[in-house]
């Protein structure tokens, strides 16, 4: 009952727009749509495509409604917050929405507070999967024949479920053994898994996408680039775990939203997509990139040249070697491919943070502060 009460008031406003699609194609259902992929996903889905979209999110610490203050003023566009895992606002939300598809992105989504407090991301990446499970197929299952068919769960998932390769290994594929490292990769491998498990069993369509990682604009600076920058700027250590040689391969975020959206449309129930940029990197090779791209962009910060400031740490406790990924089955079969190399897509990135200071400001206040304290004090 203490939960039910803490249903939002921007819940009962929706449900008060119950139905009223204005006349417009069906709705897509995203959770987690206030995040760093999420946001990017709604702003690039109400540029691109004429259908609404419900944004399902909790905001957390890593949600953040500026980054949608712009699709706000769209008709298409409407907000609810809560929580994945409250079964009764997310029955009630399907029913009222009617949607086409859920896009799942909502998830604790950082390796670092998953070692440190693995709780949160059980309860959300794993039972809160569950429970959105459970809904979609009471509500697929009421659905007409023609609508059951046209109906879509598409799961957003990470590489890191596929564990760490040695430097000469092939790049992860879909059929790929999942060898999950951290909490964090392991919340998600059981997602993924119980999301297979709702095709096999309950032919529910579903489809996942295991991308590499994202990095562009509206990512919490608890992550390697945003962190990065930001602390150049600042003229503050760059953090940089172990050796530095640990390999990313990185896919601009806008790249990442195209491909979901292709996955949407075009991709098979039951079938998983591997996604990814062909950019494999050290992490130290990214730290140099950046602080290249500061000299020439921001030449007057405190420390000139920014590589100055790169400082090796303790490393991650289990700390993956390398990810790469093997995209050729999303390329084949559904046409898609990324647009940005990672020198273009950092640059821009680099470009939208020095552009965006309000943006900074808010979400390094308060927790972000509190995180950065605890986590690099050792
Ligand atoms: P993020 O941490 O920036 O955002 C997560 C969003 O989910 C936030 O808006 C948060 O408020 C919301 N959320 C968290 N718990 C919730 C709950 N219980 N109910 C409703 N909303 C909740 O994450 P991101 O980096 O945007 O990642 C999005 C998804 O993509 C995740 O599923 C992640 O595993 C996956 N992914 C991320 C990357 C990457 O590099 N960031 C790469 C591959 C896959
Ligand atoms: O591979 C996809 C995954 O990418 C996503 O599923 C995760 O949600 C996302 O957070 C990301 O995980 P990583 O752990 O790879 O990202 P992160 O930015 O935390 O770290 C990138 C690399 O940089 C990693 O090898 C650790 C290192 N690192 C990170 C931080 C924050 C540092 O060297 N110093 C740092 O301060």
């Amino acid at each position: 009952m203490e939960e039910r009460n803490k249903t939002p008031r921007l819940f009962f406003f929706t449900i008060e727009l119950a139905g009223t699609n204005h006349g417009m194609e069906e709705t897509v259902v995203v959770t987690g749509g206030a995040g760093f992929i999420g946001s990017n996903f709604v702003l690039d889905w109400l540029g691109s495509t004429k259908t609404p979209i419900l944004n399902l999110d909790k905001l957390t610490y890593a949600g953040n409604l500026r980054n949608l203050e712009s699709a706000s003023k769209d008709p298409r566009y409407k907000f609810v917050q809560g929580d994945i895992g409250d079964r009764e606002l997310v029955a009630n939300l399907l029913k009222s929405e009617r949607p086409r598809a859920i896009v799942h992105f909502a998830a604790e989504s950082h390796v670092d507070r998953s070692i440190h407090g693995p709780d949160d991301f059980v309860r959300t990446n794993v039972n809160g999967t569950f429970g959105l499970l459970e809904e979609a197929r009471a509500y697929w299952l009421a659905l007409d024949e023609d609508a059951k068919k046209r109906f879509r769960f598409l799961h957003v998932s990470t590489d890191e479920v596929y564990g760490s390769l040695g430097p000469n290994d092939p790049a992860f594929s879909e059929t790929t053994g999942y060898a999950p490292n951290s909490p964090y990769s392991a919340s998600k491998a059981a997602s993924d898994h119980l999301v297979r498990a709702y095709f096999h069993t309950y032919s529910l369509p579903v489809v996942t996408t295991n991308c590499s990682n994202n990095y562009g604009p509206y990512q919490f600076p608890e992550k390697l680039i945003p962190l990065v920058i930001l602390n150049a700027k600042r003229g503050t250590s760059l953090p940089v775990y172990g050796d530095g040689k640990n390999v990313r391969d990185w896919i601009y975020v806008g790249d990442h939203c195209t491909a979901v959206r292709t996955v949407l449309e075009k991709g098979s129930p039951g079938q998983t997509y591997n996604v990814g940029g062909r950019s494999e990197k050290t992490n130290i090779e990214v730290v140099e990139m950046i602080c290249s791209l500061l000299d020439e962009l921001s030449p007057s910060d405190l420390v000139i040249p920014h590589n100055k400031l790169i400082t090796y740490v303790q490393d991650r406790p289990g700390h993956d070697r390398r990810y790469a990924i093997d995209s050729g089955k999303i390329e084949r079969e559904l046409g898609w491919k990324p647009k940005e190399t990672f020198a273009s897509g950092l640059r821009k990135t680099v470009e939208w943070y020095l552009a965006h200071q309000a943006w900074i400001e808010e979400v390094t206040s308060g927790s972000y502060r509190q995180w950065i304290a605890e986590h690099y004090s050792a």
